[in-house]
């Protein structure tokens, strides 16, 4: 661990830092000199993002820290207000990834989604919401998924906690901007990182298929991550990496029926393939 945290770039914290777009991301604002907070359940994988931080020449600490208990987030802002004084960038990032039909999903699943991937981000906007108000400056990055906005089949927890990140941000955009705190949220299409890891779900079919949409992405969570800084900064509010999820947003927007069109025929397949 650094100890020199009270001077130097820019104070950002990431929650889920330990692997995929987390890690990226913290690996990207350490390129500007960043002061980084590392948050993970993974203390390896944290430990390897902050070797990584420290070659590219970056200074931070970690801290283990799951997202689903307030008292540890909590226990994070403390250490970032008594090591560096306060924050300038807050990433929600952390998150899990799941699956299945609404007929085959328990409640444990919805729970399980729901306590991680959107009430996590909230517990993490609440958490550092005292010091961002009193500094009056600051930044929310959380994020979301492009599966907030198009609401894939086979996926109904996930698509819900990731549209509540989407409702959540929109309304801190517009209750923090008088107060000085900007606030960004990110859409992207799949791509490759070690989220199905954490899957969980009734069908491991789904997660096979999953498997397949990360694969095909053109871009990776590296590019991701350049693109969620650089258009952050340009206080753009919805980030959308892929350009096909730009573009399916766009026919949304102007005919849902379109969309949703595409999501029954997919509905069907995904209905025949696993009864294959
Ligand atoms: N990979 C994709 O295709 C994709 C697409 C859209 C959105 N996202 C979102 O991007 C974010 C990052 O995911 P990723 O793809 O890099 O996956 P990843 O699994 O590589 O990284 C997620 C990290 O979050 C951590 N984490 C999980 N539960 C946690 C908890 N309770 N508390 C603290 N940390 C926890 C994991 O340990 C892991 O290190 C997630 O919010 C995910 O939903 C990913």
């Amino acid at each position: 661990m650094q100890s020199n945290m009270q001077t130097g770039g820019r104070r950002v914290i990431v929650t889920g830092a330990g692997s995929g777009l987390g890690r990226e991301l913290a690996l990207r604002y350490a390129k500007e000199g960043a002061r980084l907070v590392l948050a993970d359940i993974q203390e390896a994988g944290l430990k390897d993002t902050l070797a990584m931080v420290g070659a590219l020449g970056g200074k931070g600490f970690w801290q283990r820290c799951d997202v689903r208990d307030f008292s540890q987030l909590a226990a994070l802002a403390q250490s970032c207000e008594e090591r560096m004084g306060g924050l300038d960038v807050l990433i929600n990032n952390a998150g899990v990834a799941s699956g299945g039909f609404f007929w085959d999903l328990s409640l444990e699943d919805w729970e399980w989604q729901i306590s991680i991937n959107l009430m996590g981000v909230v517990k993490g906007c609440k958490a550092f919401m005292p010091m961002l108000m009193k500094q009056r400056q600051g930044r929310i990055i959380n994020i979301g998924s492009m599966a907030a906005l198009m609401q894939a089949p086979g996926m109904s927890n996930y698509n819900v906690a990731k549209a509540g990140v989407v409702a959540l941000s929109e309304s801190l955009l517009v209750e923090l901007q008088p107060l000085g705190i900007k606030v960004n949220v990110v859409c992207p299409s799949f791509f490759q990182t070690n989220l199905l890891d954490s899957f969980r779900g009734p069908d491991q079919a789904s997660k096979q298929q999953i498997a397949k949409l990360l694969e095909s992405s053109p871009i990776t969570a590296a590019e991701i991550a350049d693109i969620v800084f650089t258009q952050s900064e340009a206080d753009t509010f919805m980030i959308l990496p892929h350009e096909s999820g730009r573009a399916a947003w766009a026919v949304k927007q102007g005919n849902p029926q379109v969309i949703y069109d595409e999501m029954i025929r997919l509905a069907v397949k995904k209905m025949a393939l696993a009864e294959s």
